[in-house]
């Protein structure tokens, strides 16, 4: 048959003066046009990582020991993901079925779009907060509804309940929140959930580990909890006890106090009857095999865990009092980062870092956080060099916290999330 016609009965004529061939004219879904980019600055991070929140020494000596065991045969396996769930699930008191893992949060916030969002549907959360919220909510042609921090930066729980409508689908708790370090009760996530037995309420626990408080408890199904270690990942009330809301995830992820960034992987874990509907979404593979075998030696090492918590919660404090002794307003973090305010010159101090060998992230574009620019906390030497850099940045800078309420010199036409 001649390319330049179609024969198929029933099939719409194609002119072939006036058939474009160019791949030009393909759109995609309209709610992917209007999709924002998330564009971090992942490029030549050679300098002292105090930019993005992740570990930034490296994952449990387990790891290497069971990484060294994986055979050059193993590679050409396909994944298989249940195994290491089991061994999680068991970790966190919970059964099998409860817990999906995922390449990482990001893939589990998509899938949890992806499996609950219609068109049209309302997505509420409060901003400034995690951009990926915002990609795939719109992607799926939700309506957003973010509610906007005050200056205090704590999580606004009466105007974000008054925000609930019975298009509400989904809700995004994230605590602690990033860029902010701001907290979520457990009251106030209890609330919220019952505000809206319509939506599914994810809460995004990626940064557990620096604060310690969590609702992964009330996925437990049974009542006895005196088997929960002393230094649980789960703690509240078991689903059984009355009044406990039916419609919460929690996700969780390995890049953070687990050191496993670059392998990818995190988990969803839930109800049953709402990880069921999950995993059908969920590409079988979706966690490679050294990701597993990763997490496999990691989930019970907590002397390494504790380690790493400590070095955080010790560089936490003396970088805030670095701070406080500058002057430089800052707000309070549960998390394994500090948000300050530098004000105008925002870009200035970021390069400055730089040039010492600190590379730190501006965060003035967004939401409510014009000047401001967040430090992420590492171990002992690396507190001790970004502290050295802080100091000698804003020195050289002549920086004085006189400046920080002055207005913006460029003011932004439209927000470039990175
Ligand atoms: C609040 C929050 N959730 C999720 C993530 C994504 O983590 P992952 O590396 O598991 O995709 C981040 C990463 O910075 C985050 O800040």
């Amino acid at each position: 048959m001649s390319p330049e016609s179609t024969t198929t009965p029933g099939a719409p004529r194609i002119d072939s003066d006036t058939w474009d061939r160019s791949a030009t004219t393909i759109q995609p879904r309209r709610a992917i046009l209007a999709m924002p980019e998330y564009h971090p600055p992942l490029a030549g991070r050679t300098a002292l990582r105090l930019d993005f929140n992740e570990n930034t020494h490296a994952p449990s000596p387990r790891v290497r020991e069971a990484l060294g065991q994986l055979s050059l045969a193993s590679f050409t396996v396909y994944p298989e993901r249940t195994p290491v769930e089991a061994v999680v699930a068991q970790h966190l008191q919970l059964l099998p079925e409860q817990v999906l893992l995922t390449n990482a949060v990001d893939e589990g916030i998509h899938l949890v779009c992806f499996t609950f969002l219609e068109e049209g549907d309302e997505c509420l959360f409060a901003v400034p907060s995690f951009f990926m919220y915002d990609v795939n909510a719109m992607g799926m042609g939700a309506k957003l509804v973010r509610v906007q921090a005050d200056e205090t930066l704590a999580f606004p729980f009466e105007r974000f309940l008054a925000a609930i409508t019975p298009k509400t689908k989904l809700i995004i708790l994230t605590t602690p929140n990033n860029p902010t370090g701001a907290v979520i009760t457990r009251d106030q996530i209890h609330t919220i959930a019952k505000a809206a037995p319509h939506a599914v309420i994810l809460v995004d626990e990626a940064y557990f580990h620096f604060h310690g408080d969590t609702v992964m408890g009330n996925l437990v199904t049974t009542d006895d909890l005196s088997s929960r270690p002393e230094r649980s990942e789960v703690e509240g009330p078991a689903s059984s006890t009355p009044d406990v809301p039916q419609n919460i995830l929690v996700a969780r992820t390995f890049s953070k106090a687990y050191g496993l960034a670059n392998l990818r992987v995190g988990l969803i874990a839930g109800p049953v009857s709402l990880m069921n509907h999950l995993r059908k979404a969920s590409s079988p593979y979706n966690v490679n095999g050294v990701a597993l075998a990763a997490v496999q030696a990691s989930v019970g090492d907590t002397e390494y865990l504790d380690w790493y918590v400590s070095q955080m919660h010790e560089g936490r404090a003396r970088v805030e009092k670095a701070l406080d002794n500058m002057k430089v307003p800052r707000w309070p973090s549960h998390a394994n980062f500090v948000l300050m305010h530098i004000g105008p010159r925002h870009k200035e101090f970021v390069a400055q870092m730089l040039a010492r060998g600190v590379l730190i992230r501006d965060r003035s574009a967004d939401p409510g956080l014009d000047g401001c620019v967040r430090i992420t906390i590492g171990v002992e030497d690396q507190t001790t060099t970004g502290i050295a850099a802080l100091r000698d940045s804003l020195a050289a800078m002549n920086w004085t916290p006189a400046e920080v309420n002055k207005p913006e010199i460029e003011p932004k036409d439209t927000p470039e999330y990175e």
